[in-house]
């Protein structure tokens, strides 16, 4: 079905219901979620929103307001067959499958989804979609599920695109709440509300650089969570404690600094690398936590300075265009800055005194965007950041 045909149906029904999932930034503790440590994101303003009509069989129709994503149709059921690999419809087909796996007699949906979020940028416009789908599903079906249960299953459902992520994009994206940031705990998961204050200002630049996380950065990706995995066996064994000692419970053994030691004389170059990232990160989630809450901006700027040395030296998954936002938004008057989301490209993340926010946008625009020719778009590159509220299904 072609996308116009599918909107001039949705425009004379009794009008369909929409949802709207928002897409986040991570503010700290990157690439630690999958291993069960703390994060600390906070949901956006833009996301993906899909009108959505209930159907009487399985079939599932997915449309897409942009062009670039073809239409895409699929029986939802215990076992969806995946469409070529890449393709944008494998995130809708990836919550079909969870639910219909968890509710077998789920019927499908009509679905135009349309997003102003930027694609592949680390904000995230993958998992707001897995779960706009998903709850265009539920809603749709009359089912519902508790928050937790249904960020844990969409976690570990969106694997289905071949991604070993962790649990922080779906929480997030179905927990936040306006005007906060979240510390996700997982295991068991919990959400923790710290309000951003109000004179402090995020603001979000992407790099221009797409970072697939289902295309040529899955590999990278996967091999983060399989080193820091093998680390952790590792360090647990030369501490005499048991192999599936989890990195919190490591944590919990020993104090940082003799991990590290541990580390430096137990594992190889690279993974003593990667051990150091993760350990020191996870501290740095508490520590910034902190620092909000008193309102301490130039604590939670050396927090994002350091957070992102660690990713670019020792877990290796920044870029050089990364580094180079990172560095511009430091001169022109941010108090920290580094790499969100998954890295390998994608957006960083900088906080400035709310003031500043406009003199900060305007230099990247004028150092970064205008010698790479991209100026004229700069709104959608750069923004500020509105901590907002999570998913929710509202009426046309
Ligand atoms: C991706 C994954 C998340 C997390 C981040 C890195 O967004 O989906 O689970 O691992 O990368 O922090």
């Amino acid at each position: 079905m072609a996308s116009t045909d599918l909107e001039a149906a949705f425009s004379t029904s009794s009008g369909p219901v929409h949802v709207r999932a928002p897409g986040r930034v991570n503010l700290i503790g990157e690439h630690i979620d999958y291993c069960g440590l703390s994060v600390f994101p906070m949901a956006l303003r833009q996301g993906v929103r899909i009108a959505f009509q209930p159907r009487a069989d399985r079939e599932t129709r997915l449309v897409n307001r942009d062009p670039r994503f073809a239409p895409s149709t699929f029986p939802i059921s215990e076992r969806v067959p995946p469409g070529p690999d890449g393709d944008w419809s494998n995130y809708g087909r990836a919550a079909a499958q969870a639910l219909a796996q968890r509710f077998p007699d789920l019927r499908g949906v009509d679905a135009l989804v349309e997003s102003d979020l930027p694609i592949a940028a680390g904000l995230s416009s993958s998992s707001a979609l897995v779960v706009a789908m998903a709850l265009a599903i539920l809603h749709a079906n009359g089912v519902s599920m508790a928050p937790l249960e249904l960020m844990d299953l969409l976690a570990r459902g969106e694997r289905y695109v071949g991604t070993a992520g962790g649990g922080m994009d779906q929480s997030i994206i179905l927990g936040a709440q306006a005007g906060c940031a979240s510390r996700i705990d997982f295991h068991p998961l919990r959400l923790t509300p710290t309000t951003v204050p109000a004179d402090w200002q995020f603001l979000v630049a992407w790099s221009l650089v797409h970072a697939e996380k289902s295309g040529a950065a899955r590999q990278a990706y996967n091999e983060r969570p399989r080193q820091a995995d093998e680390a952790r066996r590792l360090v647990a064994a030369r501490l005499g404690l048991p192999e599936d000692t989890t990195y919190p419970a490591l944590l919990a053994a020993a104090p940082v600094a003799r991990l590290l030691e541990l580390a430096g004389t137990t594992l190889s170059g690279v993974l003593s690398k990667r051990f150091r990232h993760v350990v020191t990160e996870g501290a740095r989630v508490r520590q910034a936590e902190a620092a909000m809450a008193r309102g301490d901006l130039a604590a939670f700027g050396l927090l994002l300075d350091a957070s992102h040395q660690s990713l670019r030296d020792d877990y290796e998954v920044s870029h050089p265009d990364l580094d180079q936002l990172v560095a511009l938004a430091r001169e022109a008057g941010a108090v920290g800055a580094r790499l969100t989301g998954a890295g390998f490209g994608g957006s960083i993340v900088a906080l400035c005194p709310a003031g500043r926010a406009a003199e900060v946008m305007t230099a990247l625009r004028e150092r970064f965007y205008a010698p790479r020719g991209a100026a004229a778009d700069v709104e959608r590159y750069v923004f500020a950041a509105e901590p907002s509220g999570g998913a929710a299904v509202v009426r046309a």
